[in-house]
């Protein structure tokens, strides 16, 4: 497996990095062993029209609801958010293998039975989403993109926002934390007038303080040690 050839099954155009140091034989074996077992895709099932869908409540069995946790990094997010939260199934998605090798090893130390990982670009796996199947979503410091130019290669943009409000459940949550306060006008513009999301913020401290339970992330810990002012921004679904 991995690697290059790894690498090249990618189908579209993505800008960030797929790959940084090689990877080391930990790495591989927990890419080749683990993640074969804790690969969303071992739940896909047919449905009566013909399609290829995510059946969750095979891949989380007795669990009351599903989150997604886009970007996720080294994975230390989802874990803990995973440890306080048994009843809910966790689906993480990340494209570069670095991290999806540490998030695989943390969970070999682990007793956790309800993470289940995408190791590639979300948008392939939007479309195996069953409608209205999950109930929040994070996207903890999305690569920021800071040229005006590359803007549209942010996340929130209507190539991701369609697709989420789609598998989002009426009343699901959007949570976006981002220390780049233009990044944070973007995705208010973007999301406070798109009729599927309501902006849930109603005074400063809202998007000021991070989230009950807040876990902090790798990103995070690094922009505050350079003086950047995270921001936490909660969108609801319609
Ligand atoms: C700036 S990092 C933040 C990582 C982590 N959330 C944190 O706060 O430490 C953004 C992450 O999103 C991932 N990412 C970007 N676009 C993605 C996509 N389309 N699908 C899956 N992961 C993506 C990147 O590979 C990167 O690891």
């Amino acid at each position: 497996m991995p690697d290059k050839e790894f690498a090249n099954t990618l189908i579209r155009n993505f800008y960030g990095k797929r790959l940084g140091r090689k990877l080391r034989s930990r790495q591989k074996e927990l890419l080749a062993v683990d993640l074969k077992k804790l690969n969303v895709l071992n739940f896909l099932d047919t449905t009566p029209d013909g399609k290829q869908k995510l059946d969750l409540t095979v891949a989380f069995p007795g669990k009351s609801s599903v989150w997604l946790e886009v970007g996720f990094g080294s994975g230390e997010h989802l874990l803990d958010h995973a440890k306080l939260n048994s009843d809910t199934g966790f689906i993480g998605c990340e494209i570069y293998l670095n991290g999806v090798a540490s998030l695989l090893g943390k969970l070999r130390e682990e007793k956790v039975d309800n993470i289940l990982v995408y190791p590639d670009d979300i948008r392939n796996l939007f479309p195996y989403f069953p409608e209205q199947s999950v109930t929040r979503v994070f996207v903890l410091y999305p690569d920021p993109w800071p040229k005006k130019k590359h803007h549209r290669r942010r996340f929130v943009t209507p190539e991701h926002l369609e697709p989420l409000a789609r598998i989002m459940k009426p009343d699901a949550q959007l949570r976006i934390a981002t220390d780049v306060s233009d990044y944070a006008r973007q995705t208010v513009e973007q999301l406070h007038f798109n009729p599927n999301f309501e902006w849930e913020a109603e005074r400063a401290a809202d998007w000021k303080r991070p989230w009950k339970g807040w876990q902090s992330t790798r990103y995070e810990k690094k922009a505050l040690l350079g003086g950047r002012t995270p921001l936490y921004l909660t969108f609801r679904r319609n």
